[in-house]
């Protein structure tokens, strides 16, 4: 009997696809609007991924093309629900993986469980080692993220870390104000790098607010370091949760005889009585990014600036091998 015939080979295969082909983006819930603001940056489709629930709550997953081979990118900021979202993640990461995608970078904008970095009392986890542990075992290769709540958690990944600032597309909107008499300041003495940062680019001066946390909730705000009177203050943070630490500064510069205060921050998490808290705040104009997206009730003077072309120029570039530090340059 004559041996069988081997069927013709398959061509091309994927390991012979150009490096374009296998360049993948894909989402989970958290934020497709950002990862949608991405793709359309970079030119490429969306990859299509079934993301739904079983019945009893547990997360039901499907990635609806061909992974093989891909260079991969996964955008979830883990913004609430934290957790869902988090699952979400490191399910999209194992399943890529054993879809055999060659690379997977996890787009992390907002990266949650960050204010736990070390252990400051007895018998508290260091949510956010564990967290990138668990990104990590789950099979992500590489991590981009943007304005880390402690820069030092880039360390707790064993995988290489992109770490963006929002800086240049916030401080560009800054400029359009063109605001003088400029004082640069910190909600806390944690914000002093980036508030420093900002107020040597603005050419402007700095402020520090000293602060004290009295819960979860509450933040009390003590004394203003630095020159506010007569000035306009541009609050700068990484982030507002329950906007106590922002709003309590405001009054506090206020109360120290600030002219107008303007807020700008990365990341818009806005839970609990934020958007009550911002509402009610004394100053002229709110600015945040959308490495979270707006659910719900939204502040009146809150403005959003979109990352999307600074993430989709860092992706292009890892994509191709490239520097990323390099895009600092150019924005
Ligand atoms: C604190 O270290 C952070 O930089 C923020 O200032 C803080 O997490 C904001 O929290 P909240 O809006 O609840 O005061």
């Amino acid at each position: 009997m004559p041996a069988p015939r081997l069927a013709p080979l398959p061509l091309p295969t994927a390991a012979m696809q150009s490096k374009e082909d296998r360049f993948k983006v894909l989402s989970g819930s958290a934020h497709p609007a950002l990862a949608s603001e991405i793709c359309a940056e970079l030119g490429l489709p969306l990859a299509k991924t079934y993301v739904g629930r079983f019945p009893d709550g547990e997360i039901d997953i499907k990635i609806e093309e061909d992974m093989r081979g891909g260079d991969v990118f996964v955008v979830q900021p883990t913004c609430p629900p934290v957790n869902e979202h988090l699952m979400e993640l490191l399910l999209l990461i194992d399943c890529l993986r054993r879809a055999s995608a060659d690379r997977i970078t996890a787009v992390i904008p907002y990266y949650g469980y960050a204010r736990k970095d070390r252990k400051d009392e007895g018998r508290v986890p260091i949510s956010a080692k564990l967290v990138a542990n668990c990104i990590v075992a789950a099979g992500a290769d590489r991590v981009l993220t943007m304005d880390l709540h402690a820069s030092q958690i880039q360390g707790f990944f064993d995988v290489p870390v992109d770490h963006l600032y929002a800086k240049p597309v916030i401080q560009a909107e800054v400029e359009k104000l063109g605001l003088d008499k400029l004082v640069v300041c910190s909600p806390d003495v944690g914000g002093i790098r980036l508030a420093r940062a900002y107020a040597r680019s603005l050419n402007a001066g700095l402020a520090i607010v000293d602060k004290r946390r009295v819960g979860a909730t509450e933040t009390v705000s003590e004394n203003v370091i630095g020159e506010v009177a007569g000035k306009n203050v541009l609050l700068v943070d990484d982030m507002i949760s329950t906007a106590g630490s922002i709003t309590e500064a405001t009054r506090m510069l206020q109360s120290r005889g600030a002219e107008r205060v303007y807020i700008a921050v990365t990341h818009a998490v806005l839970c609990g009585p934020a958007v009550e808290r911002l509402e009610n705040c004394p100053c002229e104009s709110i600015l945040v990014t959308n490495t979270i997206p707006l659910r719900g009730e939204v502040p009146n003077r809150l403005r959003v600036v979109s990352i999307a072309p600074l993430l989709a120029r860092a992706i292009a570039r890892i994509h191709r091998a490239e520097s990323v530090s390099a895009l600092f340059e150019e924005t």
